[in-house]
């Protein structure tokens, strides 16, 4: 029996914030009405030219220097973005080259925010199976290059950067007790698609497009209906919110943090939040709390951290590990 352990994560943002204050600026808004709907401060801008394979690869470095591994150790890299590079190549083979990594297989999964989670996921069946030793697994976006600037209901939530972690795949017992992904639940419904899409797209219309949202309607749905795959790792495992050490979801909202954890029965202090920060990294913005929260000591050797997730599609996920 394998497991996926997780052994390095790390994370790196553009240099560049944009505070709320900046964005008034900008478009008819202000600090105040940006942080009471969302808790977000600022967030970061990748410079012109800094694109999301180059956030990605930075993210992959910091994480492999926390695993103390080199480039040579990884057979596996999956990166989770809705802003590659390019139509094609894959920002992950991308990301691959510029670690001058030329075996093991790359490739991206697009899920939108939800796009860590499920990578963590297809890793962890990957490492199980015993087909690949090592995995880097990256969250990494630019969404500040299909942010429609002028629209003051979508342009203030979203920041740009990357996070990465490192699983290893190492003998288990099966029990609970051990260090390794424990579970994980994905779901998906695509008839969601209106609430949350970018209007463009190669194929549809040979532009990038735009993000376009109805705020209130995926705000319904992060609270309503997407803890349901946090209720699933709990039935997975036998193991109860009490006994959690950490909450990790995906950073969009202070507002749907704060209520999805009160409705799963999580104390608060057991919430990380990074929104403040980042605002929405979506891919990234997991990786981007753990990494502050591993670096800042709160997540230690041992601890249950949850993972959750919900992004366009809708897509939805959760991870459970014992870290
Ligand atoms: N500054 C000032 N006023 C604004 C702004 C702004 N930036 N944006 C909208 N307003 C105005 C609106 O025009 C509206 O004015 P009106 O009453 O005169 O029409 C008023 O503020 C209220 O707007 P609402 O949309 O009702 O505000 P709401 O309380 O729903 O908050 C928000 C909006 C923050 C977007 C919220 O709905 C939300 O967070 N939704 C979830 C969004 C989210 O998490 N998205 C990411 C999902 S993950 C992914 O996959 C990308």
């Amino acid at each position: 029996l394998l497991r996926s352990v997780v052994v390095g994560v790390g994370s790196y943002l553009p240099e560049k914030t944009l505070t709320n204050d900046d964005l008034a600026k900008l478009v008819d808004t202000s600090d105040d009405w940006i942080f009471q709907r969302t808790g977000i401060r600022e967030r970061h801008i990748a410079a012109e030219g800094e694109t999301t394979s180059m956030l990605g690869e930075k993210a992959a470095r910091a994480a492999l220097a926390n695993a103390g591994l080199t480039p040579d150790d990884i057979d596996l890299i999956i990166v989770g973005t809705s802003t590659p590079d390019w139509t094609f190549p894959s920002t992950a083979s991308q990301i691959q080259a510029a670690l001058g990594i030329t075996h093991g297989v790359a490739f991206d999964l697009q899920a939108v925010c939800s796009g860590f989670v499920f990578a963590v996921t297809t890793a962890d069946k990957f490492l199980r199976s015993g087909s690949h030793k090592r995995a880097l697994v990256i969250g990494a976006e630019t969404f500040s290059r299909i942010i429609d600037w002028e629209d003051r209901t979508t342009c203030v939530l979203f920041g740009d950067g990357a996070g990465a972690m490192v699983l290893e795949a190492r003998p288990s017992t099966g029990s609970m007790d051990e260090r390794g992904v424990l579970t994980t639940h994905l779901r998906s419904d695509g008839r969601h698609r209106a609430k949350l899409h970018v209007d463009g797209g190669p194929s549809a219309t040979q532009t990038v497009g735009h993000l376009r949202m109805e705020g209130k309607e995926v705000f319904k749905f992060a609270v309503g209906k997407v803890t349901d795959v946090v209720v699933d790792a709990f039935a997975a495992t036998g193991i109860s919110p009490d006994q959690l050490d950490w909450f990790v979801p995906h950073q969009a909202n202070r507002r749907i943090i704060d209520m999805s954890a009160q409705k799963l029965g999580i104390a608060p202090e057991k919430v990380v939040a990074t929104v403040h920060l980042h605002g929405n990294t979506s891919a990234a913005s997991v990786p981007l709390a753990l990494s502050v929260a591993v670096g800042d000591g709160r997540i230690k050797q041992g601890d249950l951290v949850m993972l959750e997730a919900v992004g366009g599609g809708f897509t939805w996920g959760s991870a459970l590990i014992r870290w």
